[in-house]
């Protein structure tokens, strides 16, 4: 069955219908979700979405857009959050020039201190990297990241990059943009890299594949994720939702199902 590494159920695109909509994931292959805190708020709502979900577990952050929150008070708050059991990583984390706000150097302290937390509770790390590719490379070569783990979250930038990813020992997650008709740098990325090191992801409410591109997201979409990767690796999808789930469960550290 299909895994989720990286879903946003507690936005409030879902808030009509998530109790419905999640109460209908396993009955459509999906076996596991993770949620990825994007604010404080979204942590603790991550938290409760692991506690009534039995196959929902969280990832504990702040995105870099949000960074501007942060204190040393909140950062205490993740670390002491980060040690309930169905915690399996801190995320996301990293630096976002696209949007550029907070400033730079705001994002940069925290992507530090919150790859620091992960080195010291001994989880995993969702990257967020955009518009940012040498930055984040530099600081997470600094940090010695390799030694940390994790997964470089809807991956974006190219072969080159996913190189020297791919030699840190990360993951790269791969979603509903390898559907899209612009995506030859991401399809280009997921032939070069080893079926071993990709994982599935959503990203939603956001990034909807092919034909629902533009629309509301979920997990229940990811078949369209799978077939285009199946293509690309001359695989069969049933083949992909295998390898891809086990990769998933060893990037977060969870035993096999
Ligand atoms: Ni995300």
């Amino acid at each position: 069955m299909i895994f989720d590494t990286h879903a946003h159920y507690d936005d409030e695109a879902f808030d009509e219908d998530r109790e419905e909509l999640l109460a209908s994931l396993r009955e459509h292959g999906i076996e596991a979700v993770v949620n990825v805190g994007a604010s404080i708020a979204g942590t603790k709502r991550t938290l409760e979405l692991t506690r009534r979900w039995p196959f929902f577990y969280g990832a504990v952050g702040v995105h870099p857009n949000e960074t501007a929150e942060l204190d040393e008070e909140k950062l205490e708050w993740l670390k002491q959050v980060s040690a309930e059991p169905k915690v399996v990583a801190i995320g996301e984390i990293g630096l976002d020039y696209y949007w550029d706000d907070p400033e730079r150097d705001v994002q940069k302290k925290w992507f530090d201190r919150q790859l620091e937390l992960a080195r010291e509770v001994g989880l995993p790390v969702v990257i967020h990297s955009r518009d940012a590719a040498k930055d984040t490379l530099d600081m997470m070569k600094a940090a010695k990241a390799g030694e940390i783990g994790g997964v470089i979250h809807c991956f974006s930038y190219g072969v080159e990059m996913a190189r020297e990813y791919l030699n840190m020992g990360f993951f790269i997650g791969i979603g509903g943009v390898l559907t899209f008709k612009n995506a030859r740098k991401l399809k280009e990325v997921a032939a070069y890299a080893p079926i071993e090191r990709i994982v599935l992801e959503t990203d939603c409410p956001y990034l909807a594949p092919v034909p629902y591109r533009g629309k509301r997201n979920s997990s229940l979409n990811l078949p369209y994720v799978v077939e285009e990767l199946a293509q690309i690796k001359g695989l069969t999808p049933e083949e992909i939702v295998e390898i891809t789930n086990r990769n998933a469960r060893r990037l977060y550290r969870l035993g096999d199902q």
